[in-house]
């Protein structure tokens, strides 16, 4: 791999031509948080708000987003938050295969400069493009799974839950199961202390 450098990153999205889906968007959204988190947070793709202000997150399920991390403790400039697609697809369709595999060294790239311990995917695009097409994110939120040495932990799209907010007392349990786990792995020993 040639040098990285959250430079080159940046550079490469800003400039980036891959698929079509450049074409229609009034900011690209690269993803921003603690660049030297354990914990990454991977969504889907820009929404409105997201394409308008060139942060990921920051429309109505990124508040829900930021209030679930916070009734973990979680400040949310302590994780870095990103999508599988960089832009927003068209009246927030799902992106293709195609999108998501030419977007994908972008991503490649940023975890590999972030390396962190822990991923929570939200929701089915990112469960599926990261840890394969068989994943249903019904049967497998709530699970970890483990890929070279880093732990993924699927679990619902925040967006799902404000369409079915019947979905929110497993996305707790999912949210503890987090807690836990960043826990067990002191990897925010200031946060949930040191493990006895
Ligand atoms: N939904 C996503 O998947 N990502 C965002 O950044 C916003 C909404």
């Amino acid at each position: 791999m040639p040098e990285i450098s959250w430079e080159l990153f940046h550079h490469q999205v800003a400039a980036c031509a891959l698929c079509p889906l450049h074409q229609g968007v009034r900011n690209k959204v690269p993803g921003q948080g603690d660049v030297g988190a354990p914990l990454m947070l991977i969504g889907e793709g820009p929404g409105q708000v997201e394409d308008e202000e060139g942060l990921a997150f920051v429309g109505p399920a990124g508040q829900l987003l930021t209030r679930m991390l916070a009734a973990i403790s979680l400040p949310r400039d302590r994780v870095y938050i990103c999508n599988i697609v960089k832009c927003r697809p068209p009246n927030n369709r799902v992106p293709t295969e195609e999108e998501a595999a030419a977007c994908r060294i972008h991503l490649r790239m940023q975890t590999a400069l972030i390396r962190p311990q822990v991923i929570v995917l939200l929701g089915s695009t990112a469960a599926k493009n990261i840890l394969g097409p068989e994943i249903r994110i019904t049967r497998d939120r709530g699970r970890w799974f483990e890929r070279k040495g880093v732990l993924f932990l699927p679990t619902y799209h925040p967006s799902a839950l404000l369409r079915d907010p019947a979905r929110k007392r497993e996305a707790w349990e999912d949210m503890q199961r987090l807690r836990d786990k960043l826990t067990e792995l002191n990897l925010y020993p200031d946060i949930y202390g040191g493990t006895p």
